[in-house]
C-alpha cells in the first residue's frame, strides 16, 4: 500500500487531475467549497478541469465551528438528494477545515467515494491536506471523529495564497516552524532567516514541509510511533484552541499551535532534554511573530482538562512529543501535571 498521496505543484497538478478524470470517469463531480473558496479559488479551478462528467458545488460555511458531525450530515443528505453514486469524485477546495471535513464526509458517504484535495490555505498545503488524516470535532473537542484516509492526489497551488489573509499565512507557518524544530535544523535556520512570508518566498519552505511531513508519514502512516513527532506543540496548542472554541472566541489553529510550541519547549528543557540556548532561541522567534494569547492562570484547569482527551494519551497519562534538540524530537513522554501548570503559568506570565 502506499502511505502518502501523490503531491504535484502548479500545472502539473491540474494535469494530473485532469489525468485521473479520464481514466476514471466519474459520473458526477462534486466541488466541495466554502464562501471564500467559492469566490477566490473555485473560479479559476473551473476553467482548468477538462471533463464532460456533470458539476455539482456543495458551498458550507467556513470556520472551524462549522467543522462538525451536524454540517457532515448536511452535506450527506445534500450528496444523497442530489443522487451522487459511489462512481462519483469529491473534489475539496479549501484549508484545513474543509479538506478535513470533506475527506471524512468522502470516505463514509456510501463506504467512500473518491476524493482529491485542491488545498488553499498555507496550513493545508504543508500540513492538513497531506498524511491521511480526516475528521470533525465532537463539540469542542478537536478532531475527535475522524479518520485515516487518503485522497487520489492533491494538487498544491500557491497562486491561491495571494488572496489569504496574513493572519492566515501566519497561522499556517507555525506548521512551518514545527517541521524545522522536530525534523531539521538546517530547515529551521532557513526559516528563521526569512523576514518576508509572501507566497514567492514562500514556495521552497513549503515543497521542504510537504517532503518532511512526506518521510514522517510513509513511514508511519495510522501513527503508531514516528509520526507523533507531528503533533509537537499540538498537545498544549489543541487544548488551548478548544478552550478558546468552547468560550466562542476561536483562535487560528497556528495560534494555538505556536504557544504550544513555546510551552512544550520549555518543558522540554525542563525535562533535561533541550538545552538553555536553544529554548530560548525557539522561545524569542515564536513571540516575535505571534501575539501572545489572552490566557489567564485560572484557565488553567479547563485546558488541563482537554488534555487530558488528547488522542496521544496512554491510560489516562498524558503524552508529549518533545524536543531533544533543535531538529530532532521524541515522543510518549508522559509529563506530569505540575510541569505543564508551570510552563503554561510561565508563558501566561
Ligand atoms: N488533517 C491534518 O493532518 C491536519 C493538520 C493540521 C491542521 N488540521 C486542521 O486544519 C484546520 C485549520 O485549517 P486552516 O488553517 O486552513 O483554516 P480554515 O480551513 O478555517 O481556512 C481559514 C480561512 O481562510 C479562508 N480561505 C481559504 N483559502 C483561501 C484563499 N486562498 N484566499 C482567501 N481566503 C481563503 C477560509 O475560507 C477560512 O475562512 C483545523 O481544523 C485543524 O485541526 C488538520
Amino acid at each position: 500500500m502506499n502511505f502518502i498521496n501523490p503531491i504535484y505543484y502548479g500545472v502539473e497538478g491540474i494535469k494530473e487531475i485532469n489525468k485521473y478524470i479520464q481514466s476514471y470517469h466519474p459520473s458526477k463531480i462534486v466541488f466541495l467549497v466554502d464562501e471564500n473558496t467559492h469566490e477566490l479559488c473555485y473560479p479559476k479551478i473551473i476553467t482548468e478541469i477538462e471533463s464532460s462528467a456533470e458539476i455539482e458545488i456543495l458551498e458550507i460555511d467556513s470556520g472551524e465551528h462549522n467543522k462538525n458531525l451536524y454540517i457532515c450530515i448536511n452535506l450527506w443528505e445534500a450528496l444523497t438528494e442530489l443522487k451522487i453514486d459511489r462512481k462519483a469524485l469529491l473534489i475539496n477546495v479549501g484549508g484545513g477545515v474543509l479538506t478535513d471535513m470533506g475527506g471524512f464526509v468522502a470516505n463514509c458517504y456510501k463506504r467512500g467515494i473518491p476524493f482529491i484535495n485542491i488545498p488553499t490555505t498555507l496550513l493545508a498545503m504543508v500540513d492538513a491536506s497531506i498524511g491521511g488524516k480526516t475528521g470533525v470535532d465532537l463539540g469542542s473537542h478537536k478532531n475527535q471523529i475522524g479518520n485515516f484516509v487518503l485522497p487520489q492526489l492533491v494538487h498544491v497551488d500557491v497562486g491561491f495564497l495571494t488572496t489569504l489573509p496574513t493572519e492566515q499565512i501566519l497561522s499556517g507557518f507555525a506548521e512551518i516552524i514545527k517541521h524545522g524544530l522536530i525534523a531539521d535544523k538546517k530547515y529551521w535556520e532557513e526559516i528563521i532567516r526569512l523576514d518576508d512570508r509572501n507566497p514567492d518566498y514562500l514556495e521552497p519552505l513549503i515543497k521542504t514541509s510537504i517532503e518532511i511531513k512526506k518521510k514522517v508519514v510513509s513511514n508511519d502512516f495510522t501513527e503508531s510511533g514516528l509520526r507523533k513527532i507531528l503533533n509537537f506543540g499540538h498537545t498544549v496548542g489543541h487544548a488551548v484552541e478548544s478552550f478558546f472554541l468552547e468560550n466562542n472566541t476561536p483562535i487560528l489553529h497556528g495560534e494555538g499551535v505556536a504557544m504550544g510550541m513555546i510551552v512544550e519547549s520549555y518543558i522540554s528543557m525542563k525535562k533535561g532534554f533541550l538545552s538553555y540556548p536553544e529554548y530560548e532561541e525557539i522561545k524569542l522567534y515564536i513571540s516575535s511573530l505571534y501575539p501572545k494569547l489572552n490566557l489567564k492562570k485560572d484557565y488553567f484547569d479547563d485546558i488541563f482538562s482537554f488534555m487530558q482527551n488528547d488522542k496521544k494519551n496512554v491510560n489516562r497519562e498524558i503524552k508529549f512529543v518533545l524536543l531533544e534538540k533543535i531538529g530532532q524530537a521524541v515522543y510518549d513522554i508522559s509529563v506530569e501535571k505540575e510541569l505543564i501548570k508551570e510552563a503554561i503559568y510561565l508563558y501566561i506570565e
